[in-house]
């Protein structure tokens, strides 16, 4: 069956035919590469700029790529992110390099439409970028660099609709190319370990498809990391985000409920679930999982040969696997053999400094352009 067509269902169609489509046998025809998307080349430069803008922020101190950051795969390395000063963040900074093929955004999916969506949530959120959007239409129209890209753009005058546009046309070209897996330089180890990782580990139940996810939930029970509850800073954003999402009990419960933000449901069956990530690029993004509590590669492989975590609602899927020593490397080398060349020239990195130190406007009341 076709799993990108698959994964583009409801959610809510999805989740009832789930078992369906793991049942189906992985075909190794369903698997990478990941093909390049047809991209607006003046409107994804636009985006790009924006991207590594600072403006973007309300103090003007960070920009996305604070935390996707092209020399980490677009993630930061931090087992937790960081976030807008004053707050501090309690998930995983994901890669971006291939985002624009989701179908549900951040680790519990709770976007499901766009990255224009996705976007506009990393922008306003108190805890990310904290902007105004209106503030920032107004600053980024006192640029004239911005007003000549967006009439360049077709975009005409500057304005939030369309920066919601640019910035996912940017996203839109970062996609991963040249992984030994797809350019069939893989060693024999990892060539094993792609066997194992079809047949007897059972990975590619969840993780299938040119980037490795079915881009579902599922409960695999990765335990709570404590610095969430801990740290004051990490918790008070994190009780601002479960309140505004409607969580039950937001202030006294200490557990990242996932994907029970979107589906809500009363029997809490989808409490501890999260989207099955991308394994594209692993090799640039540790830590792992949605609360960076695994280090390496091989803590996610020893993770699931023990059974996965202990979780009411884990998938039955996830049990002890028994591999041998070996079996774990060969798995481990095939985890790297997808990670490919890293997107880090012009072509996806805004080189030129972006200028915010203008001359004061004279009598700027009186201006009419
Ligand atoms: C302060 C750090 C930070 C900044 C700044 C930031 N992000 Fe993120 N981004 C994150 C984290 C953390 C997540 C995961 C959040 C979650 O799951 O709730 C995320 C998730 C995403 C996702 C979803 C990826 C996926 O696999 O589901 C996209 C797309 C994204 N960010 C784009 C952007 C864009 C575009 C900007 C700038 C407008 C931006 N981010 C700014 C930290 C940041
Ligand atoms: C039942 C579905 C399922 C199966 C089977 C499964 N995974 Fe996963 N995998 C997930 C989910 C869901 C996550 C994210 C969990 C989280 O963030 O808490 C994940 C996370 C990961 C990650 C971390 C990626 C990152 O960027 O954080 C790796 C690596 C991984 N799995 C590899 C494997 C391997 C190897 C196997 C086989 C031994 C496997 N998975 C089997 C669903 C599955």
């Amino acid at each position: 069956m076709n799993r990108n067509k698959s994964s583009r269902i409801a959610w809510g169609v999805a989740l009832a035919v789930s078992a369906a489509v793991v049942a189906t046998p992985v075909l190794a025809a369903d698997f990478g590469p990941v093909e390049p998307m047809k991209i607006n080349a003046e409107k994804a430069a636009l985006g790009k700029r924006l991207f590594f803008d600072p403006r973007l922020s309300g103090d003007a101190a960070i920009s996305c790529s604070t935390c996707h950051i092209p020399q980490k795969g677009f993630s930061d390395g931090l087992a937790l992110a960081k976030a807008y000063p004053g707050s501090d963040g309690f998930r995983n900074t994901p890669t971006l390099i291939n985002t624009a093929r989701k179908a549900a955004w951040f680790h519990d999916g709770r976007i499901g439409t766009n990255l224009n969506d996705v976007t506009r949530e990393s922008i306003t959120e108190t805890y990310s970028m904290n902007m105004d959007m209106r503030l920032m239409q107004e600053r980024v129209k006192q640029d004239p660099i911005y007003v000549k890209m967006f009439k360049d753009a077709g975009y005409g005058e500057p304005s939030n609709g369309s920066i919601r546009k640019a910035i996912p046309e940017y996203l839109k070209t970062l996609t991963s190319r040249g992984a030994p897996f797809d350019t069939g330089k893989m060693s024999a180890a990892a060539q094993r370990g792609f066997d194992l990782f079809k047949g007897k580990a059972g990975c590619a139940q969840c993780h299938s498809g040119p980037r490795f996810t079915d881009d579902m939930p599922h409960n695999i029970g990765v335990p709570e990391n404590p610095e969430i509850w801990s740290n004051p800073m990490r918790h008070i954003t994190f009780v601002t985000f479960a309140n505004f999402m409607g969580i039950e009990n937001y202030m006294n419960i200490r557990r990242d409920v996932g994907a029970h933000i979107r589906t809500h449901k009363v029997d809490g069956s989808d409490m501890g679930k999260f989207m099955t990530p991308t394994l594209r690029e692993l090799r640039q993004t540790a830590p792992y999982m949605h609360n960076g509590t695994s280090k390496t590669l091989a803590d996610v492989v020893a993770f699931y040969n023990r059974g996965g975590g202990n979780d009411a609602n884990k998938d039955p899927r996830i049990k002890p696997l028994d591999l041998s020593k070996a079996e774990r490397a060969n798995l481990v080398a095939f985890l790297e053999a997808l990670s490919g060349d890293p997107l880090t020239g012009p072509e996806h990195v805004w080189k030129d400094k972006i200028n915010v130190n203008y001359a004061v406007i004279e009598d700027w009341l009186k201006k009419t352009n």
